[in-house]
C-alpha cells in the first residue's frame, strides 16, 4: 500500500513534494529541467558544473576551441546567474537548489556564486564537504545538504561541523551504488550487499538521530512509487532521483532524449573516472571511442577537478571528464560522455516533468 507522501521541511523551506531531482552536469539539470521540477512543488537542482558551456559560452571571457578556458570560465559565475534567472522565470520563488561537487577546483568560490545567484539549498557530493559552512556565512537561509554513502561519513561530517561551525546539515542525502554518475565507494564495494541503499539508509537514519532533527533523503536506483514507498518505510523522508529525469522533455542536454530510449541494460557500466571514484555511464561516445583506440587527445583546457591534477589522471583513464561531458551537452555523439543510473535502460519514452511527478505522487 502506498504511504502518503508528506511535505518535507528543510531549514527554512517546506517542499510540498518530497522528491529531489538530482543535480546533473554538464548541462543536464539547468534552467529548464530544474525550473520545471521546482514549479511542480518538488525540488529542482541546478548543476553548477560546466556552466561555461551555457548558451554557446555566451557569458564567458575565453574559450579554446569551443571549450571554456580554465576553472574560472568552466564554472562561470555569469552563466550561473543567467541559469538561475531563467529557472526563476519558470518556478518563481519556489525553492531551487545548486549542486556543487566537493572535488571541483574553486569549490568555495562556486558555493558563494550559487548563494549569490539565489540558490536556496546547496547540495554537495563527490567528497566529504567538511568546510562547506565557511562559504555560506553571509547566507544564513541557505540550507546545506551533503551527500554521503555511509553512516560513518555522516558521523565524521557532523562532528566536524558541530565542532567548528556549531551547526549540523539541514538534511542529508544518502546515495547507494545504483545511482548515475560518480559513486561514493570503490568499484568492488558497489556490488556488495552492505553498501546497497537498503542497507545504508537505516544506518544513516540512526546516526542522524544522534545529532538532531535531520531529514534523510535517499538516492540511487529509485524509479517508481513502489521504490519510494519501500525506501520511506526504512526511515527516509524524501528521495532524490536523477536517471528518471533523463527521460524528461525538459532535460537541458537534449541528446539524452534521443539516446535513452535506445539503450539496453548491457550498455550501462561502471567506468573509471579522473575524479578518482567509479562512475556509471553508457558505453557510447567517448567511452566507446576509448575502447576502440580513437579517443581524443587530452589537453586539460578547463582545469575542472582537483583530483585530476591538471590532466594527469585523465591521461591514466584515457579521457577528459570536462571535455566528455561538455561534448555530451553539445550533442557531439562521437566524443560525448553520458552518465546514467543503473535503471537508464528502463526509459522507453520521453514525457514531461509534470507527468513524471504526477505518476510518482499518485496514490
Ligand atoms: C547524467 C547524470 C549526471 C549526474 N551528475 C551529477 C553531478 O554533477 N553531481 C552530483 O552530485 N550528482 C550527479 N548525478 C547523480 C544524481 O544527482 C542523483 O543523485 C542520482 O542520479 C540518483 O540515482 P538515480 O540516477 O538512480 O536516480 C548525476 C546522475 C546522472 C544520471
Amino acid at each position: 500500500m502506498a504511504l502518503e507522501l508528506k511535505p518535507l521541511k528543510i531549514g527554512k523551506y517546506t517542499l510540498p513534494i518530497p522528491i529531489f531531482q538530482g543535480g546533473m552536469g554538464v548541462g543536464i539539470s539547468w534552467d529548464r529541467l530544474a525550473g520545471s521540477v521546482s514549479k511542480t512543488g518538488a525540488m529542482g537542482i541546478i548543476s553548477c558544473v560546466g556552466t561555461g558551456y551555457y548558451k554557446n559560452s555566451a557569458f564567458i571571457q575565453k574559450t579554446i576551441k569551443h571549450r571554456p578556458f580554465d576553472t574560472i570560465n568552466f564554472y562561470s559565475k555569469e552563466s550561473l546567474f543567467e541559469i538561475f534567472k531563467n529557472a526563476r522565470k519558470i518556478c518563481g520563488q519556489n525553492p531551487l537548489g545548486a549542486n556543487i561537487l566537493y572535488a571541483i577546483n574553486e569549490y568555495g568560490r562556486v558555493v558563494r556564486d550559487a548563494c549569490e545567484a539565489g540558490a536556496n539549498m546547496i547540495i554537495t557530493g563527490a567528497g566529504l564537504p567538511t568546510n562547506m559552512p565557511e562559504f555560506t556565512n553571509n547566507f544564513p537561509n541557505v540550507a546545506l545538504i551533503p551527500i554521503v554513502s555511509s553512516a560513518k561519513a555522516l558521523k565524521i561530517l557532523c562532528k566536524r561541523w558541530e565542532g567548528r561551525y556549531k551547526r549540523i546539515p539541514d538534511a542529508v542525502i544518502v546515495e547507494g551504488p545504483l545511482s548515475g554518475g560518480h559513486q561514493g565507494v570503490s568499484y568492488e564495494d558497489c556490488f556488495k550487499k552492505e553498501h546497497q541503499l537498503e542497507a545504508i539508509v537505516p544506518q544513516v537514519v540512526e546516526e542522524a538521530k544522534k545529532w538532531g532533527d535531520m531529514p534523510i533523503i535517499a538516492a540511487g536506483g529509485i524509479w517508481d512509487r513502489d521504490d519510494i514507498d519501500r525506501i520511506m518505510a526504512l526511515g527516509a523522508s524524501g528521495v532524490q532521483m536523477g536517471t528518471r529525469f533523463l527521460g524528461a522533455r525538459e532535460c537541458d542536454a537534449t541528446y539524452y532524449n534521443e539516446l535513452m530510449p535506445k539503450i539496453k541494460k548491457e550498455d550501462i557500466e561502471l567506468i573509471k573516472s579522473p575524479v578518482g571514484y567509479p562512475a556509471r555511464a553508457i558505453v557510447t561516445g567517448v567511452i566507446k571511442a576509448l575502447r576502440e583506440g580513437r579517443a581524443p587527445k587530452i589537453a586539460c583546457v578547463s582545469n575542472c577537478v582537483a583530483p585530476c591534477h591538471r590532466g594527469q589522471e585523465a591521461k591514466k583513464v584515457g579521457y577528459c571528464i570536462a571535455d566528455g561531458l561538455g561534448d555530451g551537452y553539445l550533442g557531439d555523439k562521437e566524443n560525448g560522455l553520458y552518465f546514467t543510473g543503473a535503471n537508464g535502460y528502463r526509459i522507453d519514452k520521453i514525457v514531461s516533468v509534470q507527468e513524471i511527478i504526477d505518476e510518482l505522487t499518485r496514490k
